[in-house]
């Protein structure tokens, strides 16, 4: 099969498409021939090293001190069985699938083997390839984030970085709670935030939603630029801040504001369920949630696509399509 391979961290250039052993199916696996995946920010990362402040190390140690341990890149897919280890009792072959292997990884590649009982579910009739793929990082990472701020209807929710995978997905969530949503962006991405359900956009390089005098229940940042210092008299006595991007200092300030304040901060990486993916593909096919698509590249302009988003200008998702290589 060709995969797109990382023998060593660095720009988008270290990346290679190899031939590499098609993967056997163990007892319990599904073998998935991939459709559709995407690169995500956490690609970027792991590809770069570019981590936030207090994590080289701990980054280092879970995925390789020298090189990546895995070599294939790509956390979210969706395809087909291709093939069923013989205890697998879930799925069947042909059946369509979408899945998010989280930080064990390997969807830039043609097919890849997970468990039956991992996070791999079927994709409703409803959904394309290319959507489902999108709907598992930006979505997962949404749906916990605001699931452990107990996010409640009529709450004010001010999303900073409205316009990326995972605050694309937030605005969306945010407002299928019930909550009025207050997206932060730069210009150029105001009317797609407000096609996503935001009562109010706020452009970022025009104004800063810490001095308007505005105060929300919750404040998400996924962006890194609204710490507690920077945004707490924005928010409600009781207000949440959900750092989905926080550096080790922000992390352990955020203990110590939970600890002495009326507030709450809430970091740390997303805990991701079997039951988040269908609830997302059942958001989506109701059209209550949809994955934002940005660019499309195929298989072998990867680089390209690593490049873009590197930038950290993409808008929602970046999709790699892989029936092209077909
Ligand atoms: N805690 C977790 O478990 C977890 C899970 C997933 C992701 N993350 C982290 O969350 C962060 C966001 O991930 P993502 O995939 O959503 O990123 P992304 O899609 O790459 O974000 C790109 C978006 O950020 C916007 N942006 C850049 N600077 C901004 C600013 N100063 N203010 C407002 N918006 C700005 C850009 O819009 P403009 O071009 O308009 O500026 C662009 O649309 C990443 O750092 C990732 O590592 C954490």
């Amino acid at each position: 099969m060709k995969a797109v391979v990382v023998e060593r961290y660095g720009p988008p250039e270290v990346l290679r498409i190899e031939e590499r052993p098609t993967p056997s199916p163990k007892d319990n696996e599904i073998l998935i021939r991939i459709h559709a995946t995407t690169v995500t920010s956490a690609d970027w990362r792991i590809r770069s090293q570019t981590v936030p402040t207090g994590f080289g190390l701990i980054m280092r140690l879970v995925f390789g001190l020298r090189k990546p341990r895995q070599p294939i890149l790509g956390s979210e897919l969706a395809g087909v069985v291709a093939a069923i280890g013989r205890d697998v009792s879930r799925f069947q072959v042909g059946e369509r699938v979408f899945a998010f292997s989280d930080m064990a990884m390997g969807c830039h590649a043609e097919y890849l083997c997970l468990s039956e009982d991992g996070m791999v579910v079927a994709t409703p009739p409803g959904l394309t390839d290319e959507a489902a793929a999108a709907l598992c990082f930006g979505g997962t990472t949404a749906l916990d984030f605001l699931r452990r701020a107990k996010v409640r209807p009529g709450e004010k929710v001010l999303v900073n970085g409205a316009s990326g995978a995972v605050g694309t997905a937030v605005v969306q969530l945010a407002r299928h709670f019930g909550a009025e949503v207050t997206g932060v962006c730069s210009g150029a991405n105001v009317d797609l935030v407000r096609s996503l359900g935001a009562a109010h956009v706020i452009d970022y390089t025009k104004a800063d939603f810490t001095r308007n005098g505005q105060t929300y229940d919750l404040i998400v940042d996924t962006v890194g630029t609204a710490p507690y210092s920077r945004c707490r008299r924005s928010l409600k006595d009781g207000g949440r801040l959900l750092l989905v991007l926080a550096g080790l200092p922000e992390m352990l300030q955020g203990l110590w504001v939970s600890l002495t304040s009326r507030h709450t901060v809430i970091a740390g990486p997303a805990a991701v369920k079997r039951e988040d993916l269908r609830q997302l593909a059942a958001l989506a096919e109701a059209g209550d949630v949809q994955p934002v698509i940005d660019r499309r590249y195929p298989l072998d302009q990867i680089v390209d696509a690593h490049r873009y988003v590197d930038s950290g200008r993409k808008k929602g998702n970046v999709i790699i399509s892989m029936r092209d290589q077909a």
